[in-house]
């Protein structure tokens, strides 16, 4: 294990059999020496700050029927809601008077959001805050869409994964969705010129070390801006709700090793991640994560925009789940910064 680890640490690459001696082989022991390498790391690059971005849930609804997912298609108990695009814009200014310069327009694949409409949110909050990056998560597009969305503005794109085995992808999607095609948004994304994510769940179901080791390889190749990982958390009213939940220490183990594979990418500490453990996400920021997402959608929706039980920060007010993670943060040593954040290629 030392060996691996220290060869990681140091050509930022491993065979795919040796990520997984190094997934199969966890221990407390390799968990704290790849965490102390990968907190070195981002500090080299980053010192002690951590990002901000500003999460607007923006609907729940969603025309895909992911079998992990709380607002798939087929989930009759979830209470739709969509967001105007009003209120769109006027979360962002709240969030742009919080101090805010990012914001994360996340959303179900929903059919209302035509590239008309998302291109004039876009354009609405590029102009009111120039200074100021736009995310977006919102699922698969056509490229052409993809493009237009960049030319309104549009800075970065979020598509997770999910996992980089075509085999487990069929296990947790329809067979109306494919391996192929997300790869396919991604690369599209990234020669559009966004910054680009991807990301998966740990411990989702019928994963295997395996599995996890071509996540690992999935990202050194394709070296993304951003990587969102999070644990698989079940909800009660999909067909996944009897599978055990991921743990926070695989995932901070993960986030560590990521941290390793690509020093100067930026790794959130997922909400996920802070609701399967109490300091989830300090863990996951004292593992190598450097990013954060306070909740910025109206209070309102946040119990229905519900992709997993138990979900936390859905009561708070914006200003209050800011002002709840800059603390978390302080009390760890690290400092949350307001700078749009993007990403430092060495
Ligand atoms: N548990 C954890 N993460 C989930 N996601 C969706 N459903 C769940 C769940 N039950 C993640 C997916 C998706 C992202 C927006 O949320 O990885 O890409
Ligand atoms: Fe919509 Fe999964 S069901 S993203």
């Amino acid at each position: 294990m030392k060996t691996l680890i220290e060869k990681l640490a140091s050509s930022h690459s491993l065979e795919l059999q040796e990520y997984e001696f190094l997934i199969k082989n966890y221990n407390d022991e390799a968990a704290k020496s790849l965490r102390k390498l990968a907190d070195k790391t981002r500090r080299e690059i980053y010192g002690n700050k951590i990002f901000v971005r500003g999460l607007i849930e923006i609907s729940n609804i969603c025309r895909n029927d992911c079998f992990y997912c709380g607002i798939r298609k087929s989930n009759k108990n979830c209470q739709r809601y969509r967001l105007t695009p009003e209120e769109i814009i006027s979360c962002s200014d709240e969030g742009y008077e919080l101090g805010f310069r990012t914001f994360v327009l996340q959303g179900g694949e929903d059919n209302f959001f035509t590239d008309e409409i998302l291109g004039d949110i876009i354009r609405e909050i590029k102009s009111r805050h120039s200074d100021c990056a736009v995310t977006l998560s919102m699922g698969e597009r056509s490229c052409e869409s993809y493009k237009f969305l960049r030319d309104c503005g549009a800075d970065r794109y979020l598509l997770r994964h999910e996992t980089a085995d075509k085999e487990h992808y069929s296990k947790l999607h329809p067979s109306s969705m494919s391996y192929e095609n997300r790869i396919e948004c991604l690369k599209n994304l990234r020669e559009l010129g966004y910054q680009t994510g991807c990301g998966f769940m740990v411990g989702s179901p019928y994963q295997t070390e395996k599995n996890l080791a071509q996540d690992l390889k999935f990202i050194e190749t394709f070296k993304p801006d951003m990587c969102g990982i999070g644990p698989f958390i079940p909800h009660k009213d999909t067909p996944f709700k009897d599978f055990r939940a991921g743990t926070a220490e695989l995932t901070c183990y993960l986030l560590s090793i990521i941290r390793l594979i690509y020093p100067p990418v930026l790794l959130p500490a997922t909400t996920a991640l802070g609701t399967i453990h109490p300091t989830g996400r300090e863990l996951g920021i004292l593992s190598g994560a450097n990013v954060v997402m306070p909740n910025l959608s109206p209070v309102n929706v946040r119990k229905k925009y519900e992709l997993y039980d138990n979900k936390i920060c859905t009561g708070e007010e914006s200003a209050q789940c800011r002002d709840c993670l800059n603390n978390r943060m302080k009390k760890i040593g690290y400092e949350v910064v307001t700078s749009r954040g993007d990403i430092k290629k060495q």
